[in-house]
């Protein structure tokens, strides 16, 4: 089990609860006293929530941070819908049996929500717009009542932010990676990606049989934000012809240049993987629209269709787009992610176990280790351009529109 939390003696106080009361120095003198004491011992409570966009294996880390804890004899809560749980003081008790069987299901058993930053919280400004306000003191407040030690923070990039913000405050998290984007500082791989590159590659599949048979362009739109990991391992595991992705900005007669020379050589289709964040060259980004209420309100989208229209202008053949969407966030994680997901949530156990707050838990060439949350909040990991499965792909024959 490698931790067991204490029943009796310092480490348990009389009342049965611990509190967190946020900076030692800010406390009456005897809960500071009882803080100090109980600095030695696992956590007695903890909370554990996921915060920003979905991504499959959510629920794996759950479970394997829930069961050891409550094996261990530790109070487990759950917050509800991310931040927002946090903010509204929405949570509950999770128990061994609320994470029984929950391995294999995408989403999250706790909700989620990718608006909610607790230092810049949207609220209604009174004349039908929106106004952003600090909401970290009533956070604090009931992460207190609740009587939480450390919080399990799941998330990205956006939740890592929050984190580090309340961390300022004296609230104690644990961070664990994860996003479909695959696009978190300091980590080499977070869990969601796998199976959404999965998804992605067999519709890139599928779209390949009708490319072929009506001898088509097809444009096919992935998400990754600002990062092109998925664009890029999904599009070279289906063999994708023109691979889009942020880091390289495309020029779009190159890519016309590439269909109209695959069809003069008999290969009458191309297919074309174009992350969301691709941007021509000299050009802007493709905004589908901006969401005020989000603390990171760019939305990306579009760039599929300008493609398909451009190549088709350009070259006169058919060209048709499709956006893929959120079918990549959802759906059962491979084994993969559900292996890295159990692996991750078991490290962040232990981190609890140790009183390591304030981590991140992180895989860096295939070792398990941490780095401190607020060294990764608000940056984002890019494809670097000497990356091994870029210069692959390359090396077949795949073009990036450069
Ligand atoms: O970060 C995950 C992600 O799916 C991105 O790939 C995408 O750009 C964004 O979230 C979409 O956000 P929403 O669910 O708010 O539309």
């Amino acid at each position: 089990m490698g931790c067991r939390v204490p029943v009796s003696g310092p480490g348990a106080p009389a009342d049965g609860r611990h509190r967190r009361l946020g900076r030692l120095g800010y406390l009456p003198r005897a809960a500071a006293r009882r803080m100090a004491a109980m600095a030695d011992h696992p956590p007695r409570r903890i909370g554990i929530m996921t915060g920003g966009g979905d991504c499959p294996g959510l629920n794996a880390v759950i479970r394997a941070v829930v069961k050891p804890a409550v094996r261990a004899g530790m109070e487990v809560i759950g917050i509800e819908d991310g931040y927002l749980g946090l903010i509204e003081d929405r949570m509950h008790p999770l128990g061994y049996m609320d994470v029984s069987n929950i391995l294999t299901r995408g989403g999250t058993i706790l909700g989620s929500s990718n608006k909610a930053n607790p230092a810049a919280y949207a609220v209604p400004d009174g004349s039908g717009g929106w106004v952003k306000k600090d909401v970290r003191r009533q956070v604090l407040e009931h992460a207190e009542r609740a009587g939480l030690e450390a919080i399990v923070v799941i998330g990205g990039d956006g939740t890592m932010s929050g984190a580090a913000q309340l961390i300022e405050l004296g609230l104690n998290f644990v961070g664990v990676p994860k996003t479909i984007d695959n696009d978190l500082w300091s980590t080499d791989v977070t869990f969601g990606h796998d199976t959404a590159v999965t998804t992605a590659a067999e519709a890139l599949d599928k779209v390949h049989d009708t490319a072929s048979s009506h001898h088509r362009v097809m444009v096919v739109e992935l998400m990754g934000r600002y990062a092109g990991w998925l664009a890029l391992h999904a599009g070279t595991a289906s063999g994708a012809d023109v691979i889009l992705i942020p880091e390289i900005p495309f020029d779009i007669d190159k890519v016309a240049e590439t269909c109209v020379s695959r069809s003069r050589f008999g290969r009458k289709f191309t297919i074309i993987a174009a992350g969301e964040g691709a941007v021509p060259r000299g050009g802007e980004r493709f905004v589908d629209h901006v969401d005020e209420k989000s603390p990171d309100p760019i939305r990306l989208g579009g760039v599929a269709r300008w493609v398909a229209q451009e190549v088709e202008r350009r070259t006169g053949l058919e060209a048709r787009s499709m956006v893929l969407g959120h079918i990549q966030r959802g759906g059962t994680p491979t084994p993969y992610d559900r292996l890295l997901a159990t692996r991750f949530g078991h490290h962040a156990f232990e981190l609890l176990c140790a009183r390591q707050f304030n981590r991140l838990v992180v895989m860096r060439r295939g070792e398990l280790g941490s780095v401190p949350i607020v060294e990764v909040a608000d940056k984002v990991r890019q494809v670097p351009l000497d990356d091994p499965v870029l210069r692959a792909a390359r090396a077949v024959g795949t073009s990036f529109g450069d």
